[in-house]
Protein backbone atom coordinates (compact mmCIF):
# COMPACT_ATOMS: atom_id res chain seq x y z
CA UNK A 1 0.00 0.00 0.00
CA UNK A 2 1.48 3.59 -1.02
CA UNK A 3 2.31 5.43 1.98
CA UNK A 4 3.52 9.24 2.08
CA UNK A 5 7.19 8.39 2.59
CA UNK A 6 7.57 10.58 5.54
CA UNK A 7 5.83 8.04 7.84
CA UNK A 8 8.83 5.68 7.38
CA UNK A 9 11.75 7.90 5.85
CA UNK A 10 14.61 7.15 9.12
CA UNK A 11 17.39 9.35 7.46
CA UNK A 12 18.17 10.62 4.34
CA UNK A 13 21.77 9.33 3.49
CA UNK A 14 22.17 10.95 -0.10
CA UNK A 15 20.99 14.47 -0.41
CA UNK A 16 19.91 15.82 -3.70
CA UNK A 17 22.56 18.19 -3.23
CA UNK A 18 25.62 15.66 -2.69
CA UNK A 19 24.41 13.62 -5.75
CA UNK A 20 23.91 16.91 -8.25
CA UNK A 21 28.11 17.49 -6.95
CA UNK A 22 28.75 13.75 -7.05
CA UNK A 23 27.41 13.43 -10.46
CA UNK A 24 29.34 15.94 -11.94
CA UNK A 25 32.39 14.69 -10.41
CA UNK A 26 31.53 11.21 -12.33
CA UNK A 27 31.08 12.66 -15.61
CA UNK A 28 34.24 14.58 -15.56
CA UNK A 29 36.22 11.75 -14.84
CA UNK A 30 34.29 9.75 -17.59
CA UNK A 31 35.39 12.44 -20.04
CA UNK A 32 38.81 12.32 -19.11
CA UNK A 33 38.91 8.42 -19.61
CA UNK A 34 37.23 8.03 -22.94
CA UNK A 35 38.39 11.74 -24.25
CA UNK A 36 38.77 10.44 -27.90
CA UNK A 37 36.32 7.37 -27.64
CA UNK A 38 32.50 6.54 -28.43
CA UNK A 39 30.84 5.28 -25.74
CA UNK A 40 27.96 2.86 -25.40
CA UNK A 41 26.04 3.63 -21.59
CA UNK A 42 24.16 0.49 -20.60
CA UNK A 43 21.57 0.75 -17.97
CA UNK A 44 20.47 -1.75 -15.84
CA UNK A 45 16.49 -0.96 -15.90
CA UNK A 46 14.58 -0.05 -13.96
CA UNK A 47 16.49 1.74 -10.98
CA UNK A 48 19.43 3.24 -12.99
CA UNK A 49 17.24 5.24 -15.15
CA UNK A 50 17.63 8.57 -13.13
CA UNK A 51 20.96 8.38 -12.76
CA UNK A 52 21.42 7.41 -16.24
CA UNK A 53 19.76 10.24 -17.36
CA UNK A 54 22.00 12.60 -15.20
CA UNK A 55 25.10 11.51 -15.86
CA UNK A 56 24.41 11.50 -19.68
CA UNK A 57 24.27 14.94 -19.54
CA UNK A 58 27.38 15.55 -17.70
CA UNK A 59 29.32 13.22 -20.69
CA UNK A 60 30.55 15.48 -23.64
CA UNK A 61 31.57 12.37 -26.36
CA UNK A 62 29.85 10.83 -28.66
CA UNK A 63 27.53 8.44 -26.75
CA UNK A 64 24.94 5.72 -27.08
CA UNK A 65 22.45 4.25 -24.86
CA UNK A 66 20.82 1.10 -24.57
CA UNK A 67 19.22 -1.37 -21.96
CA UNK A 68 18.99 -4.28 -20.47
CA UNK A 69 16.57 -5.29 -17.45
CA UNK A 70 18.12 -7.93 -14.80
CA UNK A 71 15.21 -10.37 -12.26
CA UNK A 72 17.03 -11.94 -9.28
CA UNK A 73 14.96 -15.23 -8.00
CA UNK A 74 13.94 -13.80 -4.88
CA UNK A 75 13.30 -15.04 -1.78
CA UNK A 76 11.25 -12.54 -0.09
CA UNK A 77 11.24 -9.34 -1.77
CA UNK A 78 14.13 -7.66 -0.99
CA UNK A 79 16.26 -10.39 -0.74
CA UNK A 80 18.55 -11.51 -3.25
CA UNK A 81 19.04 -15.15 -4.08
CA UNK A 82 22.29 -15.15 -5.40
CA UNK A 83 20.68 -15.83 -9.39
CA UNK A 84 19.96 -13.56 -11.69
CA UNK A 85 18.28 -13.72 -15.01
CA UNK A 86 18.44 -11.25 -18.00
CA UNK A 87 15.14 -10.60 -19.06
CA UNK A 88 15.45 -7.61 -20.91
CA UNK A 89 18.64 -7.97 -23.63
CA UNK A 90 20.12 -5.40 -25.90
CA UNK A 91 19.49 -4.10 -29.37
CA UNK A 92 22.96 -3.11 -30.23
CA UNK A 93 25.68 -5.25 -31.15
CA UNK A 94 28.43 -4.19 -28.55
CA UNK A 95 31.21 -5.84 -30.51
CA UNK A 96 34.00 -3.60 -30.62
CA UNK A 97 32.50 -0.91 -28.28
CA UNK A 98 33.50 0.87 -25.42
CA UNK A 99 30.83 -0.46 -22.63
CA UNK A 100 29.88 1.46 -19.59
CA UNK A 101 27.30 -0.38 -17.46
CA UNK A 102 25.03 2.22 -15.42
CA UNK A 103 23.57 0.63 -12.25
CA UNK A 104 21.76 2.00 -9.33
CA UNK A 105 23.62 -0.07 -6.62
CA UNK A 106 25.64 -3.23 -5.68
CA UNK A 107 24.40 -5.40 -3.06
CA UNK A 108 25.73 -9.41 -3.47
CA UNK A 109 26.77 -8.33 -6.16
CA UNK A 110 25.21 -11.12 -8.54
CA UNK A 111 23.60 -9.00 -10.84
CA UNK A 112 26.53 -7.06 -12.03
CA UNK A 113 28.30 -10.47 -12.18
CA UNK A 114 25.16 -12.09 -14.49
CA UNK A 115 25.31 -8.95 -17.10
CA UNK A 116 29.45 -8.91 -16.85
CA UNK A 117 29.19 -12.16 -17.65
CA UNK A 118 27.11 -12.07 -20.55
CA UNK A 119 28.57 -9.25 -22.53
CA UNK A 120 31.95 -10.21 -21.81
CA UNK A 121 31.42 -12.81 -24.32
CA UNK A 122 29.92 -10.20 -27.23
CA UNK A 123 33.38 -9.11 -27.40
CA UNK A 124 33.13 -5.05 -26.43
CA UNK A 125 36.13 -3.21 -27.30
CA UNK A 126 35.67 -2.44 -23.20
CA UNK A 127 33.58 -3.02 -20.57
CA UNK A 128 33.66 -0.61 -17.63
CA UNK A 129 31.11 -0.07 -14.33
CA UNK A 130 29.62 2.92 -12.82
CA UNK A 131 27.70 2.04 -9.94
CA UNK A 132 26.09 4.94 -8.20
CA UNK A 133 25.54 3.33 -4.37
CA UNK A 134 27.86 0.80 -3.50
CA UNK A 135 26.51 -2.06 -0.31
CA UNK A 136 30.49 -3.17 -0.07
CA UNK A 137 29.23 -5.12 3.06
CA UNK A 138 26.73 -6.87 1.53
CA UNK A 139 29.16 -8.62 -1.24
CA UNK A 140 28.75 -11.99 -1.82
CA UNK A 141 31.04 -11.81 -5.47
CA UNK A 142 33.30 -9.51 -6.28
CA UNK A 143 32.36 -7.46 -9.28
CA UNK A 144 34.93 -4.78 -10.56
CA UNK A 145 33.83 -0.83 -9.92
CA UNK A 146 35.64 1.16 -11.98
CA UNK A 147 33.46 4.61 -10.64
CA UNK A 148 31.39 4.88 -7.49
CA UNK A 149 28.96 7.23 -6.38
CA UNK A 150 29.37 6.50 -2.90
CA UNK A 151 30.08 4.04 -0.33
CA UNK A 152 26.39 3.51 1.77
CA UNK A 153 26.05 1.07 5.16
CA UNK A 154 24.07 -2.29 5.15
CA UNK A 155 20.48 -0.37 5.04
CA UNK A 156 17.72 -0.91 2.58
CA UNK A 157 17.19 2.71 0.73
CA UNK A 158 15.17 4.30 -1.52
CA UNK A 159 14.55 6.79 -3.89
CA UNK A 160 16.44 8.37 -6.79
CA UNK A 161 15.64 5.20 -9.21
CA UNK A 162 15.44 3.07 -5.98
CA UNK A 163 12.17 1.51 -5.47
CA UNK A 164 10.57 -0.16 -2.40
CA UNK A 165 7.57 -2.51 -3.76
CA UNK A 166 8.31 -0.71 -7.41
CA UNK A 167 6.84 2.97 -5.42
CA UNK A 168 9.01 6.25 -4.40
CA UNK A 169 11.85 5.72 -7.54
CA UNK A 170 10.61 9.39 -8.06
CA UNK A 171 12.08 10.99 -5.25
CA UNK A 172 15.32 13.46 -5.61
CA UNK A 173 17.25 11.86 -2.59
CA UNK A 174 18.04 8.47 -1.36
CA UNK A 175 16.86 7.65 2.05
CA UNK A 176 16.68 4.93 4.52
CA UNK A 177 13.72 2.80 5.45
CA UNK A 178 12.57 2.55 9.23
CA UNK A 179 11.84 -1.44 8.87
CA UNK A 180 9.31 -1.30 11.99
CA UNK A 181 7.29 1.89 10.33
CA UNK A 182 7.56 0.87 7.00
CA UNK A 183 4.70 -2.00 6.92
CA UNK A 184 6.08 -4.83 4.98
CA UNK A 185 3.68 -6.42 2.63
CA UNK A 186 5.58 -9.81 2.33
P1 LIG B 1 22.55 -7.53 -6.13
O1 LIG B 1 22.33 -8.44 -7.31
O2 LIG B 1 22.35 -8.24 -4.82
O3 LIG B 1 23.85 -6.78 -6.18
O4 LIG B 1 21.35 -6.52 -6.12
C1 LIG B 1 21.28 -5.48 -6.92
C2 LIG B 1 19.84 -5.07 -7.15
O5 LIG B 1 19.03 -5.23 -5.96
C3 LIG B 1 19.82 -3.62 -7.49
O6 LIG B 1 19.86 -3.43 -8.89
C4 LIG B 1 18.53 -3.14 -6.88
O7 LIG B 1 17.50 -3.23 -7.83
C5 LIG B 1 18.24 -4.08 -5.74
N1 LIG B 1 18.58 -3.49 -4.42
C6 LIG B 1 19.61 -3.84 -3.61
N2 LIG B 1 19.63 -3.13 -2.49
C7 LIG B 1 18.59 -2.27 -2.59
C8 LIG B 1 18.07 -1.25 -1.70
O8 LIG B 1 18.60 -0.96 -0.61
N3 LIG B 1 16.98 -0.58 -2.15
C9 LIG B 1 16.37 -0.86 -3.33
N4 LIG B 1 16.81 -1.79 -4.18
C10 LIG B 1 17.91 -2.51 -3.80
MG1 LIG C 1 15.66 -2.94 -8.39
Amino acid sequence: MFQDYHEFLAEIVVTEEQLKNRIIELGDEINRDYADEELLLVCILRGGVLFLSDLMRELAMPLRVDFMAVASYSIGARQSSGQARITLDLNTDIAGRHVLLVEDIVDSGYTLEAVLNLLKTRKPASLKTCVLLNKAERREVEVPIDYCGFIIPDKFVFGYGLDIDEYYRNLPFIGVVDAEKYQLRH
